[in-house]
């Protein structure tokens, strides 16, 4: 079963591979996403390094010229993605989508160079890319103290999060061009998130757009602007392996600057704890209100390496009772939560890169039988349901587009060895 699963996701990746880049997955998704292509280098990893290499290489190269690395790098024309490159109006080439994602290429790049003694040129290559990204994180993308602040749910990968319900319904989407969805035709729209909450993504890019993609400024006072645990702790997380990196190949300045920034931003960090749901919560900047419920992403602390006694206790207490709520886990939303939602993207489905995430982080602060746990979850998930983009944490039902290239990806990389 092991042998015939990692020939399919072997063939996934190649399937999904355009020439140097990586789509997520065919028709849903035809472009190279910032979050899912570092995933893709993840599982090339397993068995092509050079193609891994490529992966971050590619991905890189669609940086903007103040450093941001885009979300979707539109490489070729697709007429059938929304929203296209004409929506988006960035003035950069390759296209680009105007606001970020997840930064989790430097923490791959750092885990390509350990695994390749030959791969310190290409990693060079790569490092002036990754320093100039994270310093985008910081400069433009982050309050003063350092907290990652989301200005799209689309820039926190999780789209449809409950976390962001509460600042979307205060974004004005009534008065947007008028729009055809692509992705209801290429998924059952009870997946997929809501027209009223697609509005109000078209309503933030025209937003954007409105004011030339100036990202300090739509970080400072654009109209969508949540502190998200999950952006901050990967991007604490990606500055120390860049940190890590940077020593290893000898740059030794521009690892100084990622590990000041990590420092003060794990410290940050603390002002995302909310005692009453026990979990770092996403907060909105606009009126200071938190999240209604636990993400998820709430648990990578562990992955950057944020850790205090008082706060580790209460968070594992939460992590344990939803992780025992379903018979698959991690849901990316706390089935106590009124907005959990099963089936619904981000509002409760178990993503398998997350699940990597997770138990990385919770195997290194030595939590071994629970980072094993979600091993075997995900493990089972997959050789149940196949390589879906998200799956039912009650059921095991595989959601959303198939063919996916991070589940695939997971799967090479890890979940195999469950
Ligand atoms: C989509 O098109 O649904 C993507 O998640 C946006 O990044």
């Amino acid at each position: 079963m092991t042998a015939d699963l990692d020939a399919r996701a072997e063939a996934i990746m190649r399937g999904n591979d355009r020439g140097g880049f990586t789509v997520p997955t065919a028709r849903l998704y035809p472009f190279q996403w910032n979050w899912d292509s570092a995933f893709a280098a993840l599982g090339f990893a397993a068995f092509d390094m050079g193609r891994a290499w490529r992966e971050l290489e590619t991905l890189v190269s669609g940086a903007w010229p103040n450093g941001m690395i885009p979300h979707i790098v539109f490489r070729r024309d697709d007429p059938d993605y929304f929203p296209g490159p004409d929506v988006w109006g960035c003035a950069v080439d390759p296209p680009s989508s105007g606001h970020s994602q997840p930064p989790v290429a430097a923490s791959m790049a750092w885990r390509l160079l350990q695994a390749d003694a030959g791969g310190a040129e290409r990693a060079r290559a790569l490092l002036p890319g990754l320093a100039a990204y994270g310093r985008w994180w910081r400069e433009r993308r982050a309050t003063p103290e350092g907290l990652a602040v989301c200005t799209h749910p689309w820039e926190s990968g999780r789209d449809n999060s409950p976390d962001w319900d509460g600042a979307l319904a205060a974004v004005d989407g009534s008065g947007v061009a008028p729009f055809t969805r692509r992705d209801t035709g290429h998924v059952d729209p009870a997946m997929r998130p809501t027209q009223a909450e697609y509005e109000r993504y078209i309503a933030l890019v025209e937003h954007g757009r409105g004011v030339g993609w100036d990202h300090a400024r739509i970080t400072a006072a654009g109209p969508f602007r949540v502190a998200d645990p999950g952006l901050t702790f990967m991007a604490v997380r990606a500055d120390r392996d860049l940190a890590a990196m940077a020593r290893a190949l000898g740059a030794p300045a521009v690892a100084a600057e990622a590990d000041a920034r990590a420092e003060s931003a794990a410290a940050a960090a603390a002002a995302l704890w909310c005692g009453e749901l026990g979990v770092y919560a996403a907060r909105d900047l606009i009126t200071g209100a938190w999240a209604p419920g636990a993400s998820s992403v709430g648990f990578l602390s562990f992955w950057a390496g944020v850790g205090e006694p008082l706060r580790d206790a209460a968070l594992l207490a939460t992590y344990d009772r939803i992780a025992k709520s379903c018979a698959y886990g991690l849901p990316s939303y706390d089935p106590v939560a009124p907005e959990f939602d099963s089936r619904r993207y981000w509002r409760g489905p178990v993503w398998a890169p997350v699940n990597w995430l997770l138990a990385q982080g919770l195997a290194e602060a030595g939590h071994a039988a629970r980072a094993q746990a979600l091993r075997a979850a995900t493990r089972a998930l997959i050789e149940r349901a196949g390589f879906c983009e998200y799956f039912d944490p009650h059921t095991g039902e595989g959601l959303g587009g198939g063919e996916f290239t991070w589940t695939a990806a997971v799967w090479l990389a890890w979940a195999r060895e469950g």
